[in-house]
């Protein structure tokens, strides 16, 4: 079947399978790895990506169910070859030491802070709960996101 959709204010039209997730979809079909595969059960949060203005797993998410939408992945943040407010915050607080989870944290944390610029640590924790870090023990993310709340993100 035939899906379009915008990814990263791109307009696509992709030949998909309906089962296909949006995981797949954006790795296999667009190349687009940065959205990471973890769990691919809904459990980790590792694919975490925005998709019509919020944080969805894209493991979870079949690709008829994006036809039409507006995406949002990791790869959509830096503009012009510079990193978002989010990513910098990342990688100056040291919030991530694999990296493996850290684009579902940081996607999660955009559509946190697009909603609501200056969350408390509950409003944060509530929104990254989703969101598996093995490495990490999560005090540095939270740290990191505090940081691009206070500077109004
Ligand atoms: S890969 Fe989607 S929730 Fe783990
Ligand atoms: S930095 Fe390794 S899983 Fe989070």
């Amino acid at each position: 079947m035939m899906i379009k959709m915008r990814v990263n204010g791109k307009s696509h039209e992709l030949d998909i399978q309906p089962g296909e997730s949006l995981n797949l979809i954006l790795r296999e079909h667009l190349g687009l790895t940065g959205t990471k595969k973890g769990c691919d059960s809904g459990g980790c949060g590792a694919c975490t990506v925005i998709l019509n203005g919020r944080a969805v797993y894209s493991c979870m998410t079949y690709g008829p169910k994006a036809d039409g939408g507006d995406l949002l992945t990791i790869e959509g943040l830096s503009k012009d070859g510079e990193l978002d407010t989010i990513q910098r915050s990342f990688a100056e607080l040291y919030a991530f030491q694999c990296g493996f989870c850290t684009p579902g944290f940081i996607m999660a944390t955009k559509a946190l802070l697009d909603s609501n610029p200056q969350p408390s640590d509950a409003e944060i924790r509530e929104a990254l709960v989703g969101n598996l870090c093995r490495c990490t023990g999560y005090t540095k993310i939270m740290e990191a996101v505090r940081g691009v709340s206070k500077k109004g993100g």
